[in-house]
């Protein structure tokens, strides 16, 4: 990446999303229902592009962070948080995705699309812990999958990062406490853990690094 690429970081204002935004300050821009862009209106994400763009045209690279997480068993969801997970972990990456994809294809040079999903959740098995939020972010992982296809003659990449248990302040501390003996690794990640892979995908060098999951999670899934 260049210093005179951008980089659009939707969910940017804590957690690992402040971490990347810290990491790229000067040639990034956050969108968070706090600066005033509620990622789950379609509307409002286009408004807020309308006026990326005529600041900085198309962005080099699309980071999109949010997500948040219920831990609930299937049948003891009830329909609003149903609706919720999947509006914060879905419907924010789609009107994203429609609103800002299409000016960097039209731009014609390369691109980058990270999203974020959850370790394990492009594996073949059931998740007890948290199952709508892992069911919508498998949702995620196709929306990449696909996206993927879609674009990549547009020398646009497309790719999941699928973290494990990352503390930050406002994580969820008590799962991942709880799940912390099974970490082959032995502790639990934090944000510094996930810019590495960030910073790589933005690189030329993963330029034919495109439609992949990449897992970030100390050995938990093995
Ligand atoms: N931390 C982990 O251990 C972990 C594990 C697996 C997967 N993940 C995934 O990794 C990503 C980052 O996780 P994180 O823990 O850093 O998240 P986080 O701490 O919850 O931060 C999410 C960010 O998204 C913004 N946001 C939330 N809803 C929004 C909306 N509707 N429109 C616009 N912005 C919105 C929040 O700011 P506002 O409140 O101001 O909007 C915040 O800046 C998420 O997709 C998460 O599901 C995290």
């Amino acid at each position: 990446m260049t210093a005179a690429e951008h980089v659009l970081i939707v969910g940017g204002g804590q957690g690992i999303g402040r971490a990347l935004a810290a990491e790229y300050a000067g040639r990034c821009t956050v969108w968070t229902r706090r600066t005033g862009t509620d990622a789950t209106d379609p509307a409002a994400v286009q408004r807020a592009f309308a006026a990326f763009v005529q600041q900085h045209g198309a962005p080099y690279a699309l980071v999109h962070c949010v997500g948040d997480f219920a831990e609930r068993p299937l049948l003891g969801t009830d329909p609003a948080t149903y609706r919720h997970l999947f509006a914060s972990n879905v419907d924010t990456v789609f009107h994203t995705l429609q609103a800002v994809v299409p000016a960097m294809v039209a731009a014609d040079r390369p691109g980058r699309v990270i999203l974020f999903a959850a370790a394990g959740v492009d594996r073949a098995r059931g998740m007890r812990r948290a199952p709508v939020y892992f069911a919508a972010k498998a949702a995620v992982v196709q929306l990449a999958r696909s996206l993927a296809l879609e674009v990549a003659a547009a020398g646009i990449t497309v790719n999941v990062i699928a973290p494990g248990l990352i503390e930050h302040p406002h994580s969820h501390r008590d799962s991942q406490r709880r799940l912390l003996p099974r970490v082959p690794a032995g502790r639990l990640g934090g944000p510094a853990d996930v810019l590495g892979t960030v910073r790589h995908l933005l690189s030329p060098d993963a330029a034919y690094l495109t439609g992949q999951v990449l897992t970030i999670d100390g050995g938990l899934q093995l």
